[in-house]
């Protein structure tokens, strides 16, 4: 714990009073080279540090949540829903259920590739119409 209060009360500020930070907007265009390797290392730590904390905090920087499933069909309502009249249907109709086809409602075949890919097993609901 003393080396942890050593670090933070004396090495850490020295380090930081040592850096070449200049005094004015002008003074950085008078560092030289030295003075600007002497600065990766807080720049790397802070960009760092940034960078986390945005991933963190930021709910856009975390992407989708892990197990969504409809990556794209609709996303402009809170809920996608549809209908389709029993009577439109002809002989059968095949619906997706795997929330990626490009003709959503109906399969378009893309669970095919969804499957490989994930290594799943969607397939669509089959309507037929019962033969009299
Ligand atoms: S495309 Fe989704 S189930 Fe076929």
């Amino acid at each position: 714990m003393e080396s942890l209060a050593h670090l933070v009360k004396v090495s850490v500020p020295n380090y930081l009073s040592g850096l070449p930070i200049p005094e004015s907007i002008g003074g950085w265009f008078r560092l030289g080279v030295r003075d600007w390797i002497a600065l990766i290392p807080p720049s790397a730590m802070l960009a760092g540090l940034g960078y986390m904390s945005y991933k963190a905090f930021c709910p856009l920087a975390r992407g989708p949540p892990c197990g969504r499933v409809n990556l794209s069909i609709k996303k402009d309502v809170s809920k996608v829903v549809d209908s389709v009249d029993i009577e439109d249907i002809a002989e059968k109709a095949v619906f997706c259920r795997c929330w990626r086809s490009e003709n959503w409602p109906y399969c378009d075949g893309s669970h095919g590739r969804h499957n490989q890919e994930m290594e799943d097993n969607v397939g669509p609901l089959v309507v037929t119409k019962k033969k009299d």
